[in-house]
């Protein structure tokens, strides 16, 4: 005999407690937590600071404010890492003291103790940074920033504050004097300091980083001027393939970016221990107001590079906020604000627009694939979007794509990631004006504020070629294309209201071969 059982209930069960299961896993206070990229625990965070690697850790310092999820009294915030992907976190290293706040800076590892606070045979980290008097700012002074310094004697976890602090006083009486990257100049045995000033950037001189002497000033007629000049870096690099050496400037710039609010453009140059030059090839890209980019997507801001990457390593390793000051306090997450780049490895390449940088994620990255798909030979075909039936969810993936423009130079190519609201996020490469794509107008929670998704905006494309290789790194909350070896860089944050499920490939305009095509699946707790 049958029972009819009335199955409405049964399922409504089932429906609130898959819901309850489902939002069990993701506590709303967790909603948009990237699971590989570098966030703090809980609380506000702005700029890396400070990176320093040291007896095999990396140290990721960072702006950060313990009180609240916007911007508010800073400190430096600590992290550590064996292998710049797992991050272990540690107590604030640096407070507030009355100096003032704790901001942007470097820190370095004083081999030879030349500042005396060495301990015990033992070299001192010493970390250079900018204080901020608040109360100064407030009753309208000028000088309420200067650099000041602290030394560690066990690998960053305390930090002691230089009795002498500040070490350069704004004499000047600059409005915004900050953010100093100090490295050790090996050609004139001395370390040098750059920092910001407003619209240009000051070196100075050490040879003990307590006693600072002014060197030069570098970028009131060069690069672009639509904001304040903010966390410059300086490091010598050499041209890929050969054993010429050429010096890097990188200068974060807000507002001003090429697609609205913070960005980070760079000079390449020489740089004899007194002054910066602009390389002559180099001077004919950058006027007053033109400059280089180093992203030009929206979220990769104030990045500077680690010191002390030993030798025989050898790499230049960048990290950058990923956020950007037009709708970082605004951004849809609750517990913590804002999370870091992936670790990228910098290179200087000579390209038919001259040297350039590029930089592609570090290769540490690999252990996070925990599984891959491929595709070899299969064409794009305008109206025909592919979907590959990948086993796993494209919210956490890294993507290879070959492609083949043929004679077809009107493609318009789309990577897609989409959920089942229909929002969805779309990065891509159109042919015609050889500019790459990322367009978040659809990704979800738009509405947290009116700058973060006008309109789709653009990279532009280096030298054209019918052969494209994109590689990509989607998070839960972002995507990272590094297109042509990495000389195209486009960084952009997304808030989907429930993560992406499908990836899509699509042609909006003609046809492209799909040469090949990996996909990787990536988990943030693989490879410990
Ligand atoms: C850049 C910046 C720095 C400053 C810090 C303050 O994002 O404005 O110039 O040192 O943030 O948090």
């Amino acid at each position: 005999m049958y029972t009819k059982i009335n199955k409405l209930p049964l399922l409504l069960v089932l429906f609130v407690c898959a819901f309850q299961s489902l939002c069990a896993q993701i506590p709303a206070q967790d909603r948009h937590r990237p699971d590989f990229h570098f966030t703090p625990d809980q609380w506000w965070m702005n700029d890396p600071n400070g990176m320093v690697y040291y007896e095999g850790e990396y140290h990721l310092f960072y702006q950060y404010y313990p009180e609240a999820t916007v911007w508010g009294p800073m400190h430096w915030g600590h992290a550590v890492s064996t292998d710049l992907v797992h991050w272990e976190h540690l107590p604030i290293a640096l407070y507030p003291d009355s100096l003032g706040l704790i901001f942007s800076g470097s820190a370095v590892v004083d081999w030879n103790n030349s500042s005396g606070f060495g301990k015990n045979g033992q070299p001192p980290l010493v970390a250079i940074f900018t204080q901020h008097d608040m109360a100064g700012e407030k009753a309208g002074r000028h000088d309420f920033q200067y650099q000041s310094i602290a030394y560690s004697h066990d690998k960053g976890r305390n930090w002691t504050k230089y009795a002498g602090n500040p070490v350069i006083p704004n004499t000047e009486k600059i409005h915004d004097f900050r953010d100093p990257k100090v490295i050790w100049h090996d050609a004139s045995r001395q370390w040098i300091m750059v920092f910001a000033a407003q619209d240009h950037v000051k070196f100075w001189r050490s040879p003990d980083l307590i006693h600072w002497t002014f060197l030069s000033d570098f970028g009131q007629d060069w690069g672009c001027h639509g904001g304040v000049w903010e966390c410059p870096d300086l490091f010598p690099i050499k041209i890929e393939g050969t054993d010429e050496w050429k010096w890097v400037l990188l200068q974060s710039i807000n507002p001003g970016g090429p697609n609205g609010g913070s960005a980070t453009q760079y000079f390449v140059g020489d740089f004899d221990g007194k002054q910066f030059e602009l390389d002559p090839a180099f001077e004919k890209l950058v006027t007053k107001n033109q400059g280089v980019w180093l992203d030009w997507g929206r979220d990769n801001y104030a990045g500077v590079t680690w010191s002390d990457i030993p030798a025989s390593d050898g790499r230049r390793i960048f990290m950058g906020w990923m956020s950007n000051w037009d709708y970082a306090t605004k951004v849809p997450t609750e517990k913590w604000r804002s999370a870091m780049t992936l670790p990228r490895a910098l290179s200087l390449r000579k390209t038919q627009d001259g040297l350039r940088l590029a930089a592609v994620p570090v290769q540490e990255l690999k252990q996070l694939e925990t599984d891959s798909f491929m595709l070899k030979n299969r064409s794009i075909v305008q109206g025909k979007p592919f979907t590959p039936k990948i086993a796993f969810t494209p919210a956490r993936l890294a993507a290879d794509l070959w492609l083949d423009l043929g004679e077809n130079k009107t493609t318009t190519f789309w990577v897609v990631l989409s959920n089942d609201k229909n929002e969805e996020y779309r990065i891509g490469y159109d042919a015609a004006s050889n500019t790459y794509i990322s367009d978040r107008t659809r990704s979800g929670n738009l509405g947290f504020s009116d700058k973060f998704a006008i309109k789709p905006h653009q990279a532009q494309g280096g030298e054209r070629k019918q052969k494209l290789h994109l590689q990509l790194y989607f998070d839960v909350a972002s995507c990272e294309l590094f297109a042509d070896e990495g000389l195209v860089n486009l960084t952009d944050v997304f808030f989907p209201s429930v993560d992406f499920t499908t990836i899509r490939l699509e042609n909006t305009k003609g046809k492209v071969k799909l040469t090949a095509a990996k996909f990787y699946q990536l988990s943030g707790k693989a490879g410990k």
